[in-house]
């Protein structure tokens, strides 16, 4: 029997981020032995079998760069955790920004019943953190849309997750499509979403390898030539699908925000305004109808 093998999951971890320090840095900056202990126990969770077992497959994960969310199959996002895997983009608490603004906003409408649309709902952690950080009024319709079937099944299994934390005054549904084409006109209070909005080319050297490798390609890109057109439309249907005074707010690129509000103002949206996110750039577009 080979050293290797008789030691135990405790001292294989130790050993495993002491030879390998350097390239863990590359896909996980800043890792700490700590947190791969804890990502470890979580991963064994609901296992009965020995950890002993499930550490070579850990850490084989591991050293391949997979997200640690991925490999965990959570992941934690404003005040709740959330499944997930590679049919959806990992949350990001950026986003979290986007959740606490709407939610605010949300809060302070005199509104006792609103209906609230999330345009390529991922994981739904976006939708199911506002619906759960609503627990008074107003009571929500919700409704989260994506192109991926995939990525449906997700969000499902979170609202099933988090049943008993979901105050039960909303009513929750979810639907398969392209952005809101199936969505009546007129009859949105609040549209928030966070869609994919990287040029596929020209955006591409920003993106860490370990993201483009692991997360869904819907998700992430869009292609370059048809971008201009897709967010257009996208804010045409926004604006359709709106109430008067309706509320929307998208997370977008950096370097392309500034462009997209002056197709707002063109739309005649008013009160628009770019917010930054925790390290200063502008990331979020709010506006209203
Ligand atoms: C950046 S991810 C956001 C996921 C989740 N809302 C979040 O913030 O973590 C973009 C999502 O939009 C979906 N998507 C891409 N194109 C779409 C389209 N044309 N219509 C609807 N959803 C789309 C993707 O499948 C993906 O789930």
């Amino acid at each position: 029997m080979s050293n290797e093998s008789i030691l135990t999951y405790d001292s294989k971890i130790k050993k495993f981020f002491h030879d390998n320090k350097e390239s863990l840095n590359l896909f996980y900056p800043g890792i700490s032995l700590q947190r791969i202990e804890n990502d470890f126990q979580i991963f064994c969770e609901g296992n009965l079998s020995r950890k002993e077992e499930h550490i070579d497959n850990f850490l084989i994960q591991l050293n391949d760069g997979k997200p640690l969310e991925y490999i965990t199959g959570k992941a934690f996002f404003y005040e709740s955790e959330f499944f997930v895997n590679n049919s959806v983009l990992i949350p990001r608490s950026e986003t979290e920004i986007l959740v606490e603004t709407v939610v605010k906003e949300l809060k302070e409408s005199d509104k006792d019943f609103m209906s609230i649309v999330d345009v390529g709902t991922g994981s739904g952690a976006i939708l199911l953190s506002i619906c759960r950080a609503l627990d008074n009024k107003p009571s929500l319709v919700a409704c989260g849309i994506d192109i991926s079937e995939c990525a449906l099944k997700v969000a499902k299994r979170n609202e099933y997750l988090l049943k008993y934390s979901l105050p039960k005054h909303h009513t929750i549904s979810w639907s398969l499509g392209d952005r809101l084409v199936d969505t009546a006109t007129d009859s949105v209070d609040c549209i928030v979403s966070n869609p994919p909005y990287i040029k596929f080319h020209q955006d591409k050297v920003k993106v860490h390898r370990q993201v483009d490798s692991y997360e869904p390609h819907v998700a992430l890109y869009l292609d370059d030539d048809s971008y201009e057109e897709w967010f257009d439309n996208f804010f045409k249907q926004v604006h359709d699908c709106l109430k008067n005074d309706g509320l929307f707010m998208m997370e977008g690129h950096e370097d392309h925000l500034e462009d997209q509000v002056e197709v707002l103002k063109k739309l005649n949206f008013k009160e628009i305004e770019l917010i930054k996110d925790y390290t200063d750039r502008k990331r979020f577009i709010k506006a209203r109808k």
